[in-house]
């Protein structure tokens, strides 16, 4: 393999970064009683903390093809049921889920040398969620769902501003835009979920909360 980095001062040093993580841990006193707690606890941190977007996480699935595939997404609610988000029903994803629902998660909060991560099934929510959440999105992303086919080609940049034009022609009297129902939300019902805190020579704490029925049992992994 050739090193890129020897050639490019900038680029090696971005691949030579190297951070001692220290200060912080987690130990199994500090952990919530189940790991929705313990994840708004974080989540909350994560924001007076000044995470950018501390909602934002990368959702793994499985195409139909068995190839896994990638993106990031919203976080929109979080509670016993599970985490929520929202997307096109038809999207990679959407198709990806509907046919098989199992998912892996990570929230990568690196400037708190934290990362938590999620496995488990997404399930579509009840219509009524999707319709209560569309209804309070700023109507340019409302038009906007109805003009994009989430995922699929496009001509042009001109061609999907047509199509913006169009639901906006076609909404223009309506005083409410209607929820698309290929558009709604997904709920990740966890089987696994990690609490990972970076701490220092690499000896970071792994902190697992894995489901036993009705209960969670925590298991400490090596880092
Ligand atoms: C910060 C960020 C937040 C995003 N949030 C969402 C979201 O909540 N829902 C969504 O469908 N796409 C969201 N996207 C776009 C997705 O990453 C992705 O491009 C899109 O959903 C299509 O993915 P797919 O082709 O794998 O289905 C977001 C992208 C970024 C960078």
């Amino acid at each position: 393999m050739t090193d890129p980095a020897g050639t490019d001062p900038t680029l090696e040093s971005a691949l030579r970064t190297h951070t001692d993580y220290g200060v912080e841990k987690l130990e199994e006193a500090d952990l919530a009683a189940d790991p929705f707690a313990q994840f708004t606890a974080w989540l909350a941190e994560a924001a007076e903390r000044g995470v950018y977007e501390p909602n934002a996480m990368v959702l793994g699935t499985i195409d139909p093809d068995g190839a896994p595939s990638i993106r990031t997404v919203l976080l929109r609610g979080v509670d016993e049921r599970g985490f929520a988000f929202y997307t096109d029903y038809t999207s990679r994803k959407g198709r990806a889920l509907l046919a098989n629902p199992a998912v892996a998660v990570v929230f990568p909060w690196y400037t708190l040398h934290r990362q938590v991560k999620i496995f488990g099934h997404a399930h579509p929510v009840e219509a009524a969620d999707s319709d209560a959440y569309f209804a309070n999105r700023p109507r340019g992303a409302q038009v906007a769902a109805w003009s994009s086919d989430q995922s699929q080609p496009i001509a042009s940049r001109e061609a999907l501003e047509q199509k913006v034009h169009d639901a906006e022609e076609r909404f223009v009297d309506a005083p409410e835009v209607p929820r698309p129902e290929r558009w709604g939300g997904f709920r990740i019902v966890p089987d696994r979920v990690e609490f990972w805190q970076g701490r220092t020579s690499r000896l970071h704490d792994r902190l697992l909360f894995h489901r036993e029925g009705s209960d969670w049992r925590i298991e400490r992994l090596q880092p």
